[in-house]
């Protein structure tokens, strides 16, 4: 597990820088922000990086959708974003971003016990620009969850040089870390959404791993959501064009050197 501080920081950097990420969220955030009167109150998302939102009253009668935003095509998928993006959630994204925003990509994932563990069951950071959130909602009962580290002790990882490793340097402890970075081991909570709530994080900077469920199916929609000039809902349909293509779920992968 090579730690290279050095790569961490470049990627970030040329997340933000080369591919114009910046500049679009700076563009976006000094419009919105001047609708605001005074600066809003600092929320749980901007001070720990994540938070648990309910969203969905029937969340089971997505169970059996498509896992790709193809194949549950246009209809569906605008249908179920226009659910998903509730008053208060969409209140929680624009005080975060100052902006307006997009989903770039919506999907469902699942995992069940027997499945060998995949690259994202063990700590991470997503690549992407640092200012972008993820969805995480879950659709059923389980009691496995999302583990997350707060933004500031995630920093530290970073920092250290933790972040945007290959995939097969990954760790499943993160004391393994920390012990060689010589750092107090952070706080890890585990976040078990109920059906039809979901946690909304940083995924670039608040380090994470999905935890399986330990009997039946861990069946969550995954959706991307990056700032943007005007209301997602006036940007469709191009909107749909990025989605449907985005199957992913994610931006390209950068690593440094
Ligand atoms: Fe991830």
């Amino acid at each position: 597990m090579p730690l290279d501080p050095r790569q961490c920081l470049e990627v970030l950097v040329r997340q933000d820088l080369e591919r114009n990420y910046i500049l679009s969220y700076l563009a976006a955030a000094f419009e919105f922000g001047e609708g605001f009167e005074k600066p809003p109150k600092l929320s749980t998302l901007d001070k720990r990086g994540w938070d648990v939102i309910k969203i969905l009253d029937n969340p089971q009668d997505y169970l059996d959708y498509p896992d790709s935003a193809e194949d549950m095509g246009e209809d569906r998928c605008l249908a179920l974003l226009d659910r998903i993006f509730t008053d208060k959630l969409t209140d929680m994204i624009q005080r975060r971003f100052w902006s307006e925003f997009m989903p770039i990509s919506i999907r469902i994932a699942r995992d069940a016990r027997k499945d060998k563990p995949g690259t994202s069951h063990k700590w991470h950071f997503d690549t992407g620009p640092q200012t972008h959130l993820k969805l995480l909602l879950y659709l059923n009962e389980t009691d496995g969850g999302t583990m997350v580290i707060n933004r500031h002790e995630s920093d530290l990882l970073a920092r250290g040089g933790y972040a945007y490793t290959t995939e097969d340097s990954r760790v499943n402890d993160i004391e393994k870390v920390t012990r060689k970075m010589g750092i107090k081991t952070p706080k890890q909570t585990l976040v078990t959404p109920k059906p039809g709530s979901g946690i909304l994080f940083e995924p670039s900077l608040v380090a994470h791993k999905g935890v399986k469920t330990s009997k039946g199916v861990r069946n969550l929609i995954q959706v991307l959501i990056i700032p943007f000039s005007v209301p997602w809902r006036n940007n469709w349909p191009q909107g749909w064009d990025l989605i449907r293509r985005n199957d992913n779920a994610g931006f390209p992968h950068m690593r440094a050197g």
